[in-house]
C-alpha cells in the first residue's frame, strides 16, 4: 500500500513536469509536501535547468531547490510566475483544493496568486470529489498568535469544529509556521463544490486569519496518480 501511494506521487510529479514544464518557461513555483519531492527531482533533469529560476512555497521546499541543483528565487523578485506545480490534501470536481497538511499554505497561495497556471499533483488517495471527505479532517487556517482563541471561536459560529495543531509530541505545543503564526485545523464536514468559495471567504473575514487552505480557482489542473499505474488528468 504504501510503495502504491510512492509510486502513485511519482508517476503523477513526473507525468505533470514532463506535460508542463516548456522551454519558453524561466519562473518555476515549486511547492510543499512529499509529492512535490519527485517535481524538484524532474525538474532538476530538465537540459536548460540552468536557465530556471524557482520560487519556494516554505522551509522544505527551498532545500529541495538547493538539493535538486536549482537557482533560487523569491515572490518579491519574481512577483510573476510561469508555471507552480503543488501538491494537495483533497481535490474537488472543479479542482478546488485544501491544502496546508504541511503548515505551508500561505506562502503556497501566494506563489500560485502569482502562477499563470498552478499545476496539482496527487496520488489517488486526494481525489476526493468534494472537500472534506478525505482521511486527514479539517481546513487548515493560518491565524496569527494573539488571535487564535477569538479565531477558534469565530470558526465554532460558523459551524466549523477547530483544533489548533500541535506538534510532536504534543507538549511541543502549538506547530509554529514559516511565517511565526499558528494552523487550526476546522473541520467543516463536506463542503459542496459549489460551496467553497463562499466558505472560503467568511474565513478569510476573520479579523486575526492571515490565509485558508481552501484554494479555489486557482489550479489549472491536476494529475491524479493511480494504483494501477495510470493517471487522471483533470482540467
Ligand atoms: C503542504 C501542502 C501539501 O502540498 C499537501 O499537504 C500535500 O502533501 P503530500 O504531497 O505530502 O501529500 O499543502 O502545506
Amino acid at each position: 500500500m504504501a510503495d502504491l501511494v510512492e509510486k502513485s506521487k511519482k508517476l503523477s510529479a513526473y507525468a505533470a513536469v514532463d506535460d508542463n514544464l516548456l522551454s519558453t518557461h524561466r519562473v518555476i513555483g515549486i511547492g510543499s509536501g512529499s509529492t512535490v519531492v519527485y517535481v524538484a527531482e524532474r525538474v532538476g533533469q530538465a537540459s536548460n535547468k540552468s536557465d530556471l529560476v524557482c520560487v519556494p512555497t516554505g522551509f522544505q521546499s527551498r532545500q529541495l531547490i538547493i538539493d535538486n541543483g536549482l537557482r533560487l528565487g523569491s515572490t518579491e523578485e519574481y512577483p510573476e510566475i510561469d508555471i507552480a506545480f503543488d501538491g494537495a490534501d483533497e481535490i474537488d470536481t472543479n479542482l478546488g483544493l485544501i491544502k496546508g497538511g504541511g503548515a505551508c499554505l500561505f506562502q503556497e497561495k501566494l506563489v500560485a496568486a502569482c502562477s499563470k497556471q498552478l499545476v496539482v499533483v496527487a496520488d489517488y488517495r486526494k481525489d476526493t470529489g468534494v472537500l472534506g471527505k478525505g482521511w486527514r479532517k479539517g481546513v487548515p487556517i493560518e491565524v496569527v498568535p494573539a488571535a487564535y482563541t477569538k479565531v477558534s471561536l469565530d470558526l465554532a459560529k460558523l459551524g466549523g469544529k477547530p483544533v489548533v495543531r500541535s506538534g510532536l509530541p504534543a507538549k511541543a505545543g502549538p506547530v509554529v509556521t514559516d511565517n511565526g503564526n499558528f494552523i487550526i485545523d476546522c473541520d467543516f464536514g463536506e463542503i459542496p463544490p459549489a460551496q467553497v468559495a463562499e466558505l472560503n471567504a467568511k474565513i478569510k473575514a476573520l479579523v486575526g486569519v492571515v490565509e485558508t487552505g481552501l484554494f479555489v480557482g486557482l489550479a489549472s489542473k491536476a494529475y491524479i496518480g493511480n494504483a494501477d499505474g495510470t493517471i487522471t488528468k483533470k482540467t
